[in-house]
C-alpha cells in the first residue's frame, strides 16, 4: 500500500478487518452495514458521522475497497490538518503566474483521486468559500483550480466524515445548509464503542492479532475478568482507546494494568485538553504515566511505525511537558530525560 497522500493509494482489502469485525453485531451497526452495501456501486456522496475513533477512516477505506472504483486511488484530505489558506489549493490545485509571466500549475488532490474516491475528513472544518466550491463540485462534477478560469471535470466519488454533528454546525451557521443537504442523503452514523460493547470480544481478537503481528509478540487473550472490566468502561476514545489498551497489555505483559490504565487515562485526557482541575488527583500524574500514554498515542497515530512514532515523540514530548509544568501539574525534573533531546 503506497501511503504518499499526494499519490493516493489503492486499498488492499486484505489490510482491512473482516466485515463482521468492522460492523459487529448490534442492530444499529448492522443497519449501517446493509445500507452501505446498497451504495457501494453508486457514485452518491457519502457522509460518515461518529465520534473520534469510531472507525470513520476505516469505513471510508472499506467503502472504496468494495466499490466499483476499487481499482482507482483512494485519496484522503484531512480538512483539520491543512491550514485553511492552503486547503483550497490542496484540494482543487492552483495556477499562479510569477514575476516572469511564467505559469506555475499544481494539481490538487482531486486530480490524484481521478477514477477513485476522495475522502474529505473533518469536513466541518472547511471554510465557507471552499464549501461553496465543494457544493458546485458535488452538483456538477466540475471545479476550477485556484487562480484558473478553465473549468475542469472531475471523476471522483466523494466520501465526507465528521466527528462534530453537521446538523448542529448548520444551526450554528458554520456549515452551509445546501451543502449539508447534498451530502446528508447517504449519511451513516457510526456507533460509539460504549453503544456496542457486545462487539468487544471480537474487536479484541482483531486488534490483538494485528498488534501481535506488528510487534512480533504473542496476541494477548481476553479473559472473562478482563472482559468484565472492559464492559464497565465508557470508552471516550472509542476503538482507538481499545487498541491502545490492548497494546498496553501486550507491551507491559500485565492485564491487571488495565483498570489502572483507565484511571490514568482519565487524568491524562483532562490535563492534555487543558481542562485540568488543579486538584490533588490531577497532580498525582507522574512523568512515567505521561510518557506511557504518549508513546501509545504516537504509535497509534503513526500506524504502529516505531521509527515515525519516535520522531513525533521527540517533537511533541517537550511541548507537552512545558504545558503540564505551566499548569503546575509536573515539576521540572532534576535528572534523566525520558526522551533524547532533538537538538
Ligand atoms: N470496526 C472496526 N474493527 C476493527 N478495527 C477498527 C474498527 N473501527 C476502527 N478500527 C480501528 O480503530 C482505529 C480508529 O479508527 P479510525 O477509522 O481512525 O476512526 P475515526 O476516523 O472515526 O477517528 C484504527 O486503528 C482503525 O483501524
Ligand atoms: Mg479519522
Amino acid at each position: 500500500m503506497r501511503t504518499d497522500p499526494h499519490q493516493g493509494f489503492q486499498v488492499d482489502p486484505a489490510d482491512l478487518p473482516s466485515e463482521a469485525v468492522i460492523f459487529g453485531c448490534t442492530p444499529a451497526m448492522c443497519e449501517v452495514r446493509s445500507k452501505i452495501a446498497r451504495v457501494l456501486d453508486t457514485d452518491f456522496p457519502v457522509l460518515l458521522q461518529g465520534d473520534r475513533g469510531t472507525g470513520k477512516d476505516l469505513v471510508a477505506r472499506y467503502l472504496h475497497a468494495r466499490s466499483s472504483r476499487r481499482e482507482g486511488p483512494f485519496v484522503k484530505l484531512s480538512c483539520a490538518a491543512v491550514p485553511q489558506r492552503l486547503l483550497e489549493a490542496e484540494l482543487l490545485g492552483s495556477e499562479e503566474t510569477n514575476g516572469n509571466d511564467e505559469c506555475q500549475s499544481k494539481a490538487g488532490l482531486i486530480e490524484f483521486a481521478e477514477g477513485g474516491t476522495l475522502f474529505l475528513d473533518d469536513v466541518a472544518e472547511m471554510g465557507s468559500a471552499l464549501q461553496r466550491k465543494l457544493l458546485h463540485l458535488l452538483r456538477d462534477g466540475r471545479y476550477f483550480r485556484v487562480g484558473s478560469r478553465e473549468e475542469r471535470q472531475a471523476n471522483v466519488r466523494i466520501v465526507c466524515a465528521s466527528s462534530v454533528k453537521l446538523a448542529a454546525a448548520v444551526k450554528r451557521g458554520t456549515f452551509r445548509r445546501d451543502l449539508f443537504n447534498q451530502i446528508d442523503v447517504m449519511s451513516f452514523r457510526l456507533s460509539a464503542l460504549r453503544e456496542r460493547k457486545e462487539d468487544i470480544p471480537q474487536l479484541w481478537d482483531s486488534f490483538a492479532a494485528k498488534l501481535a503481528k506488528k510487534f512480533g509478540k504473542a496476541a494477548p487473550r481476553l479473559t472473562p475478568s478482563v472482559l468484565h472490566v472492559l464492559e464497565q468502561w465508557s470508552w471516550p476514545g472509542n476503538l482507538c482507546e481499545l487498541e491502545n489498551c490492548i497494546a498496553r497489555v501486550m507491551i507491559l505483559g500485565d492485564e491487571t494494568a488495565i483498570g489502572e490504565g483507565f484511571r490514568r487515562q482519565g487524568v491524562i485526557a483532562s490535563t492534555v485538553d487543558g481542562h485540568s482541575e488543579r486538584n490533588g488527583r490531577a497532580k498525582t500524574v507522574s512523568r512515567q504515566t505521561v510518557a506511557e500514554a504518549m508513546i501509545l498515542q504516537a504509535l497509534q497515530a503513526n500506524h504502529w511505525n516505531q521509527r515515525k512514532a519516535t520522531e513525533e515523540l521527540k517533537r511533541s514530548y517537550r511541548s507537552l511537558l512545558y504545558r503540564l509544568r505551566k499548569a503546575g501539574i509536573l515539576h521540572r525534573p532534576r535528572s534523566r530525560r525520558a526522551f533524547p533531546r532533538s537538538d
